[in-house]
């Protein structure tokens, strides 16, 4: 695997929308190609976007459901478990405020809830959805989050169950991804665990540390995320402003569904055969644990 991944900018045209204002920028050869497989670069127009201004941050963050903020101190290891991860003593608007010196780490989640931001995602959604459809079809559950963190802050080891484009607005950040579909990197049972407990905890093995593209983000840049390809981020030395454009399409629904199945295979001591061998033992296994979390269900609402 290479060690680097440099690209220069994306010549194509920016392939037509349907919202009024297009934001990104890419190659639609390079898209297609990479899209779901491995990382690659595109362009955006939000660098200087008010929205993205700290006052209007800080607006959002006071406007947000409290559990859709999750900030943290930033100077952390790699390995660190998120559970456990040390707080920093401020409130939400007071860390955006202090964010240059308070080596913090601080995401607003489902920003989409105000409609200024939700105008933002549709249209950039609206953008590359052409070509997800061929590869992955049937876009759902659009989310986006903001990522705003201190000079120098690490975000530690974890990967992620939606299919994204992290869209650097302001500062840098340097990206160590590792291949999704590497066995020796992300085991069945890391799936399982992941899918079965729904925990981003992960440790990095020594022997992985280098089997990794390492990705230089900067303002005006964005990157795509694979679904589960697992990453830790440097940020650079400046405060970093990031926009997460994220969506599931229903082939994620499956893939949770069959590893939520073989977790509790493994559970009662069993070696449950991997996802992908069989599709039709796949799809008995994402069937049966639908109606188990239905039955769930019913049962949760009948002790309301
Ligand atoms: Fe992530």
């Amino acid at each position: 695997m290479s060690a680097t991944l440099e690209r220069s900018a994306p010549q194509s045209p920016i392939v037509p929308g349907t919202s009024n204002r297009e934001f990104l920028t890419y190659d639609r050869a390079d898209f297609l190609k990479n899209y779901s497989q491995r990382p690659f670069l595109i362009q955006h127009a939000f660098s200087d976007h008010p929205l993205f201004q700290l006052p209007r941050l800080m607006e959002l963050a006071r406007s947000l459901n409290e559990k859709h903020i999750e900030y943290n101190g930033g100077d952390l290891p790699v390995n660190q478990d998120p559970a456990l991860t040390p707080r920093n003593g401020l409130s939400p608007e007071a860390t955006i405020q202090r964010i240059e010196e308070c080596q913090s780490w601080l995401v607003l989640k489902y920003v989409e809830n105000d409609p200024e931001y939700r105008a933002l995602l549709d249209s950039c959604l609206n953008q590359i959805r052409p070509l997800t459809e061929q590869l992955t079809p049937g876009m759902m559950k659009p989310h986006a989050f903001i990522f705003i963190t201190s000079p120098g802050s690490v975000t530690p080891y974890h990967m992620d169950p939606e299919h994204n484009f992290l869209l650097q607005v302001r500062g840098s950040k340097t990206v160590h991804m590792f291949d999704g579909r590497d066995r020796s990197i992300v085991s069945e049972r890391d799936l399982e665990q992941f899918y079965g407990t729904r925990s981003r905890h992960m440790i990095l093995a020594d022997e992985n540390r280098d089997k990794k593209w390492v990705i230089h983000l900067e303002s005006g840049k964005g990157l795509h995320f694979p679904v589960t390809y697992p990453h830790w981020v440097q940020n650079g030395l400046e405060v970093s402003v990031s926009f997460s454009i994220t969506f599931r399409t229903p082939d994620l629904d499956q893939r949770r569904g069959v590893y939520s199945f073989n977790a509790g295979v493994r559970k009662y001591g069993m070696t449950p055969v991997p996802r992908g061998v069989c599709s039709i033992r796949d799809g008995f296994k994402y069937q049966t644990t639908r109606l188990y979390q239905k039955i769930q269900g019913l049962f949760k609402q009948a002790d309301k």
